[in-house]
């Protein structure tokens, strides 16, 4: 286990004073009535978790918030690193900028996250990109009012991209996207080191917060209205692993299912190799832990999850599997799979292909692999073009899109509670427990209640139903 530093209301006192001077610079150089600033965030829910505390931290500067980079005073990316088409379209958005600064040259630009994290990106932006006023890292977001005054004072890009790790921050301000949907973090960091990941390298090692620092987050999240509460973390089930409290992930699952409230518990994300028979009892046990269970396997074949270190068979995820529908007969899996991973044949492939069949996801996330820089599998010999890759991973959305139809297919005519999320389209859209989105018709006014739901067609993605029953908020 690494020292782990809390950093708590003590830090968030001191950077007081950095938020004010903040806002004083501001406040003489602002475009409109109030300072207004655009966060954007790329990848996955813990960088959506950070951008909420980094937007609770410009509020306290006096910010606004807008959609448009044009009308910013402040514009901040948070940027992820997971794959290259990842990083190629955050380098995109920010050549963008570079007329928005020339017209308006009092506006900050600030790119943070996994991307800058690496220290070659961070090299690029400085030799290409040096209207962007400030780059920091992950694990100093925490300091980011100071961070802001310090580039401020600085007429050259100001970067800050440290490798310390073992931080967790408590206390700090938090503007939240939803307000009925909440992220709630429990650990940080990655300890597994498959060998395509760039996570550990970027996020550090692993590192759990206090128990009841979490439960108390979700009863006040629940206290205040949230209904959909999701457990955030690179791998949730290494929750407490070497802590002195003893609390492991399904003894923190079996707590917050006892939290008073109607809400629904979910997280994300889950490694195979540490998904026990024990959490699976727990889930079968809960009263509001969803249904839906991702597990990413990445592929079918041992020989490549060997290479990959993942640290399981095929056999033993399958087992898994059979376990866990087993104890909770209406569990839905979906699933990650890299597709031409250094070295796979078309053997290998064809092993996923019929792992897919075998376990029949409700949906699938699949990429191509992507080479990342100081990673072992990216010196390993990769003989595989990408075009025969690109092949492969049609072949396999193919026959996902074929899983997907038959089991969307037998949902016609059941009937669901569901929670109305969002507007889109002209439609509201739920989702069901086992994680398909199912489109109704109704009044925006419904969004955040609960209602039954008839399905009533399903056609390749796309669920359809009709509400018959709302209950009030
Ligand atoms: N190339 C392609 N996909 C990757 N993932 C992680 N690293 C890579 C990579 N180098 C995928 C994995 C993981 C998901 C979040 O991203 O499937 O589960
Ligand atoms: Fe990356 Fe593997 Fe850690 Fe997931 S478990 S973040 S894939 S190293």
């Amino acid at each position: 286990m690494p020292d782990i530093k809390q950093i708590t209301a003590k830090e968030w006192a001191e950077q007081r004073v950095f938020v004010d001077k903040i806002r004083t610079y501001f406040s003489m150089h602002k475009r409109n009535n109030t300072p207004l600033a655009c966060v954007r965030t790329f990848g996955c829910q813990q960088n959506v978790s950070d951008s909420e505390r980094i937007k609770g931290m410009l509020s306290e500067m006096g910010f606004g918030f807008t959609e448009s980079p044009d009308d910013a005073d402040f514009i901040l990316f948070n940027t992820c690193a997971v794959r290259e088409h990842a990083v190629d379209r955050v380098f995109g958005n920010v050549g963008a900028l570079k007329a928005i600064k020339t017209r308006y040259p009092d506006t900050l630009i600030a790119v943070c996250g996994c991307m800058v994290q690496q220290k070659h990106v961070a090299k690029r932006l400085k030799e290409h990109f040096p209207f962007v006023g400030l780059v920091f890292g992950t694990h100093v977001v925490h300091q980011f009012p100071e961070l802001v005054w310090q580039s401020l004072q600085s007429r050259s890009q100001h970067t800050v991209t440290p490798d310390m790790d073992g931080v967790i921050v408590e206390d700090f301000p938090v503007v939240r996207d939803g307000t009925f949907k909440a992220f709630v973090p429990i650990m940080y960091g990655c300890n597994n080191f498959c060998t395509y990941c760039i996570v550990p390298h970027v996020r550090g090692r692993e590192r759990s917060r206090d128990p009841e620092r979490i439960l108390r987050e979700i009863g006040d999240l629940v206290q205040a209205g949230y209904k959909d509460i999701t457990l955030v973390g690179q791998n949730v089930n290494s929750y407490g692993k070497g802590e002195a409290h003893g609390i492991d992930f399904p003894e923190l699952l079996r707590r917050a299912d006892e939290i008073e409230g109607d809400f629904l518990l979910r997280f994300m994300t889950s490694h195979p190799k540490d998904a026990t028979k024990r959490l699976f009892d727990t889930i079968a046990q809960s009263r509001k832990i969803s249904h839906h269970f991702h597990l990413p396997v990445q592929s079918g074949s041992d020989r490549i999850l060997k290479e990959m270190n993942r640290r399981y068979t095929r056999e033993q995820y399958l087992s898994l599997v059979s376990y866990a529908r087993q104890v909770i007969p209406d569990i839905s899996f979906t699933s990650d799979i890299i597709v031409g991973f250094p070295g796979e044949t078309r053997e290998d492939f064809e092993e996923t292909l019929s792992l897919v069949k075998e376990v029949g996801f409700t949906s699938l996330f699949t990429f191509i692999y992507s080479p990342r820089v100081g990673t072992p599998a990216a010196s390993m010999p990769d003989p595989v073009d990408k075009a025969e890759k690109t092949a492969w991973l049609q072949e396999l959305t193919a026959l996902q899109q074929e899983i997907s139809g038959e089991r969307l297919s037998k949902l016609i005519g059941t009937t669901h509670r569901v929670l109305i999320e969002r507007e889109a389209e002209g439609y509201l859209e739920a989702r069901l427990s086992e994680n398909s989105v199912v489109r109704v018709e109704g009044q925006p006014e419904l969004i955040g209640s609960y209602a039954e739901v008839e399905i009533t067609a399903a056609r390749s993605w796309i669920i359809e139903g009709k509400i018959h029953s709302v209950e009030p908020k």
